[in-house]
């Protein structure tokens, strides 16, 4: 067993801070409330959001893009909590939604903020068109040309214009997790680039359908600034072979994309980050005259949250040792999707706390279920709370009710103050739909 190390230079959603009673003993909390009080209150497991880490990362990255004409829309699939949408609405940030379930979400949170939304996805439905279409939405990113008469047909029954962007594919590679990926010619996803030309001539025939601008998304957490340029440039340079065809291109979409840190104790280094990113990407834009989309989702929220969780059961087998926690891959499937790493860190931290090392697994009967393994965390015991970072995004969004578990309740705090914003889901919540006839 060896010393741990203090986790210094947390990110300021989740600071340790002395615990008043205990003057050696530190306790992490999420702004100034310490989690084992929210523990108590709402019970575990529980995701914590720091209010104002999203609105500082919401404004460092839109002011990072400061020189050019643009619009944040914030990728709704990475966190789609009503308040958090309502929260972003407030200031002034688009979305970018990928299903009709998701534009509904947006309007109920803000019935103002179709205008700020741009429609990704490659498998729209016509009742999904129709939705989007009649709300007003700012642009659909289309993927195919059978996509695009659908939503000529649609939009003409309505008798409803579009804003249209092609989703090109740009043929880059972005280190990333290959289910993540979507920027080569293999992925699904956009068009290829010598095939796009055509299908703007498509566009432009259709009466209710206007093309107006060129999206591209490469993937997701990645964490070099290289590829997303590389992107821009292609995208930049087609921009000009679609105008010398006649199209009139007002906007280009960059996608989502840009990684986080999910290892270590990292420092907020996130305004100058974010500078980088928006310098690699308006650059190859700057002659264009464009207005930039941008669909930041991780980058926003996912250090603003938590997934708190309580050590059950501690037991070894074959001489390994494992913490059971409540938490389990139904809540936060990225470890065992995607190996992902998240830190893990006591909620009580004693100075002098000696180490051992853990399987930190979930009571669902999977081998799976796990969050960490063969991790070095302080010796802890049943009973004690752990918190899991950086688990903002794409945590409770793609949370499911696998072994009839119920989605964990989510808190937004500020400063000292709470607020429930989602409460616990219970069986009844899960039944209700269900029947049992026969
Ligand atoms: N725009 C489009 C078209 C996207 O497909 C995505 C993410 C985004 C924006 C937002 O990307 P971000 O800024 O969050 O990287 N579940 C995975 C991530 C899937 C990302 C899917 N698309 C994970 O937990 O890592």
């Amino acid at each position: 067993m060896t010393k741990s190390s203090q986790p210094e230079g947390r990110p300021p959603a989740f600071p340790y801070l002395a615990d008043p009673r205990r003057k050696a003993m530190r306790k992490l909390h999420c702004e100034r409330l310490p989690l084992n009080k929210l523990a108590e209150q709402y019970g575990t497991p529980l995701y914590v959001y720091s209010g104002s880490t999203v609105r500082s990362r919401y404004q460092a990255f839109d002011a990072a893009f400061d020189s050019i004409p643009h619009l944040v829309c914030y990728s709704v699939k990475a966190n789609s909590n009503l308040s958090i949408l309502r929260m972003l609405s407030k200031m002034r940030s688009g979305f970018d939604i990928v299903s009709g379930g998701e534009l509904e979400r947006v309007l109920v949170a803000d019935k103002k903020a179709a205008e700020r939304v741009v429609f990704s996805g490659v498998g729209k439905t016509a009742p999904e068109m129709d939705l989007a279409l009649r709300s007003g939405i700012l642009m659909f990113n289309v993927e195919s040309t059978s996509e695009v008469e659908l939503l000529a047909n649609r939009a003409s029954r309505l008798k409803k214009h579009a804003r249209v962007a092609v989703r090109v594919n740009p043929d880059v590679f972005a280190e990333t997790h290959p289910y993540i990926s979507t920027g080569l010619r293999k992925h699904k996803f956009g068009v290829p680039i010598e095939e796009a030309r055509g299908l703007y001539r498509t566009i432009a025939r259709h009466r209710y359908l206007k093309a107006s601008g060129v999206s591209v998304h490469i993937g997701s957490q990645i964490t070099s600034v290289g590829p997303f340029g590389d992107a821009m440039q292609r995208v930049a340079d087609f921009v000009g072979v679609l105008r010398s065809d006649g199209h009139q291109i007002d906007y280009i979409d960059a996608g989502g994309g840009l990684g986080i840190q999910y290892h270590e104790a990292a420092l907020d280094t996130f305004p100058e980050k974010a500078k980088t990113y928006a310098v690699s990407i308006s650059k190859p834009l700057a002659e264009l005259g464009v207005t930039l989309l941008l669909e930041p989702g991780r980058s926003i929220i996912g250090p603003a949250g938590a997934l708190l969780t309580r050590v059950l059961y501690h037991k070894q087998n074959d001489g390994k040792q494992f913490l059971i926690v409540d938490a389990a891959m139904n809540d936060l499937i990225r470890p065992t999707l995607y190996s992902a790493h998240h830190e893990i860190v006591p909620v009580d931290l004693a100075p002098d706390a000696k180490t051992a090392t853990y399987d930190v697994v979930g009571p669902i009967c999977e081998t799976g279920d796990f969050f960490a393994r063969d991790r070095e965390l302080p010796v802890t015991g049943e009973g004690q709370l752990l918190a899991i970072l950086d688990a903002g995004a794409y945590g409770m969004s793609i949370a499911s009710n696998y072994n009839t578990r119920s989605r964990p309740p989510e808190v937004l705090v500020d400063g000292k103050k709470v607020r429930l914003i989602r409460r616990r889901e219970t069986v009844r919540d899960q039944v209700r739909i269900e029947r049992k006839s026969l």
